[in-house]
């Protein structure tokens, strides 16, 4: 037997404010889309940015409906929405936030498990790493090189 061991390394940040500008910027814009988060069923507002490669910027936020499952992930919608309207360009980092009607979140928010799932799936599309850039409401920031360190033993397509 031998063990075999994943390593995820998380740079945190004690606010926005220390991140190096663009990480700054595309917090900024995950905020915004935040505002327009439709969730009235949850009151868990999500917001995320996607950079691509050009350096445009593509918002997402989470979408709900009184269907429940039918709810989508802030995260998924910006992803689609960069690959509808730029295929060609690779995405480059996703900075997520989210704020709760119920409760102060000073924890950085977690991408679920689907949208590290399409995270993965973005990165082997264009062959390169997506930085993660996570924050709630408040409180520290974290930053992870990529989505396969969210997401450690993914399953991929090269396994078809
Ligand atoms: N949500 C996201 O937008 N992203 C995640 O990664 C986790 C959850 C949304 C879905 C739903 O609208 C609300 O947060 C509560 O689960």
């Amino acid at each position: 037997m031998r063990e075999k061991r994943i390593e995820t390394v998380i740079r945190v940040f004690d606010s926005p404010e220390t991140l190096p500008a663009s990480d700054r910027e595309l917090l900024n814009r995950a905020r915004a889309s935040l505002e327009v988060a439709y969730a009235p069923y949850s009151g868990f507002l999500v917001g995320a940015a996607v950079r691509l490669e050009n350096g445009q910027i593509v918002p997402g936020s989470n979408q709900e409906n009184a269907a429940y499952p039918m709810c989508l992930c802030a995260e998924r919608v910006a992803l689609a929405a960069a690959a509808a309207g730029f295929p060609k360009v690779p995405v480059r980092a996703i900075a997520v936030t989210a704020r709760s009607r119920r409760r102060r979140l000073d924890t950085p928010a977690a991408p679920c498990g689907a949208c590290r799932q399409v995270i993965c799936e973005t990165e082997e599309r264009y062959g390169c790493p997506i930085a993660i850039i996570l924050q709630g409401a408040t409180g520290p920031v974290y930053k992870l090189h990529s989505g396969r360190e969210l997401l450690p033993l993914a399953f991929s397509g090269a396994s078809l």
